[in-house]
């Protein structure tokens, strides 16, 4: 077992990890935080996107290990005083919620995205969520979601 000590929303965890167990186990099984999805196991859908400082990255092909010392936010870390964050919102508004399974890592890899690019065009949206797949929604409310929160944050 690895001894690890990262910081999860905020908070200061540590945990003794073995050395091939994945972010999205330690989150969902280990932390009991199962907002972060998890459906290929292998790096192909984004259902399991967090955001590791400062980038998205899909947790099912991250190793717990390798997180030690950094800092991860799940889908769990963003509400705040009992308020959906802005981008969860433009969710809703868009109508970009169908089952729900991969909204979490579409939300995570498109904060990530917009945290350095603010106000993207469509293509641009297309292509940073490109990484991430939904069986539902056809993507285009997905990309309108994305654009509203796009603007109202490039205005700020
Ligand atoms: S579950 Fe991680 S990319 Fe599909
Ligand atoms: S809303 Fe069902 S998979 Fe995307």
């Amino acid at each position: 077992m690895i001894t690890i000590q990262l910081t999860i929303n905020g908070e200061k965890v540590t945990a003794e990890v073995r050395p091939e167990e994945t972010l999205v186990s330690l989150l969902r099984k280990r932390l009991g935080m199962t907002g972060t999805k998890e459906s290929c196991s292998v790096g192909e859908c984004g259902a399991c996107t967090v955001i590791l400082n400062g980038k998205a990255v899909k947790s099912c092909v991250t190793l717990a290990a390798q997180c030690n010392g950094k800092e991860v936010i799940t889908i769990e870390g963003l509400q705040q005083n009992d308020e959906l964050h802005p981008l969860q919102k433009c969710f809703i508004d868009a109508n970009a919620v169908q089952c729900g399974f991969c909204t979490p890592g579409f939300i995570m890899t498109a904060l990530a995205y917009l945290g350095e690019h603010p106000n993207p065009t469509r293509e641009e949206i297309r292509s940073a969520i490109a990484g991430n797949l939904c069986r539902c929604t056809g993507y285009e409310q997905i990309i309108d979601a994305i654009e509203a929160y796009g603007k109202t944050a490039g205005q700020s």
